[in-house]
């Protein structure tokens, strides 16, 4: 199967509100992103891995190195999805030409197709800048973590007029400068729905709405790995307790000696 492109997922955007929605999840490792390649279109490079692999608090220390160790092993184990790659905080807000010294390092060390970075209106100069140079870019408005410490938290966004006209901007702002495509996350539902209608690029949602152009999720928090998730996330399995109950049956043999039994073991002819 031929690797998905950039504007391919681009032009999945005419085919509107009943078109085939598309379907993004992140991958943090090669094996993860071999499974779920084959039903995904976007396998995303999260900065979420800050938290999910590392057990840092936020994303605000994730480096440009993770970034790379990590979306080179998405690539390497997915054939068919666009992978995208998350810039770190701190590697592209600075200038254009940071952004762009930054994300022109990720492209060249993973392989991926396209970055994606956080903030509307504040971020069109550096979008059209890296766009223009032939960096494909993914934005991401609404609630950005990378912003936890302006925003308070990780509440959802747009409940005031003030800030709901503010999103509305961003998503206008990130189109012209030439971002493919916007992730859109916890909002109030009208603004996912007015940006999807509005926009001529594809909206992707996380807490924002069915009705936009493709979903995104963390494969974690999918999988049911944390005990505390996000109100958007629906749970479609519950693996952290089967990896529980795998490692307590592991334990259990080998505390009683069962473990390793005559198969795993090798003997003399
Ligand atoms: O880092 C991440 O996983 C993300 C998605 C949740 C959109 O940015
Ligand atoms: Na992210």
């Amino acid at each position: 199967m031929k690797r998905l492109t950039v504007p391919a997922i681009q032009r999945r955007k005419a085919s509107g509100a009943t078109g085939e929605p598309l379907v993004m999840l992140t991958a943090y490792t090669a094996r993860q992103a071999q499974l779920l390649d084959p039903h995904c279109d976007m396998l995303l490079v999260g900065d979420s891995l800050g938290q999910v692999i590392y057990g840092l608090p936020s994303t605000l220390s994730v480096t440009l190195d993770m970034m790379c160790a990590h979306g080179a092993a998405v690539v390497r184990g997915s054939y068919h999805s666009v992978v995208i790659v998350d810039m770190p905080f701190g590697s592209y807000e600075g200038s254009p030409q940071q952004a762009f010294a930054s994300a022109s390092r990720i492209m060249a060390e993973t392989g991926a197709a396209a970055v994606k970075l956080e903030g509307g209106q504040a971020m069109a100069e550096t979008i059209a800048f890296l766009s223009q140079r032939g960096i494909p870019v993914m934005a991401h408005i609404g609630l950005t973590p990378q912003a936890v410490n302006a925003l308070g938290g990780y509440g959802a966004r747009g409940r005031s007029q003030e800030e709901h006209a503010k999103i509305v901007a961003d998503g206008e702002a990130v189109q012209r400068a030439g971002a493919f495509a916007v992730v859109i996350e916890g909002v109030i539902e009208p603004i996912a729905i007015a940006l999807t209608e509005t926009l001529e690029i594809p909206t992707i949602g996380i807490g924002a709405s069915a009705r936009c152009d493709g979903q995104v999720l963390v494969t974690e928090d999918m999988l049911g790995m944390f005990e505390r998730t996000p109100r958007f996330v629906k749970t479609y399995e519950s693996l952290a307790d089967v990896i529980g109950a795998a490692a307590a049956r592991y334990a259990g043999e080998v505390r009683e000696r069962s473990f390793p039994g005559p198969d795993q073991t090798y003997q003399p002819k």
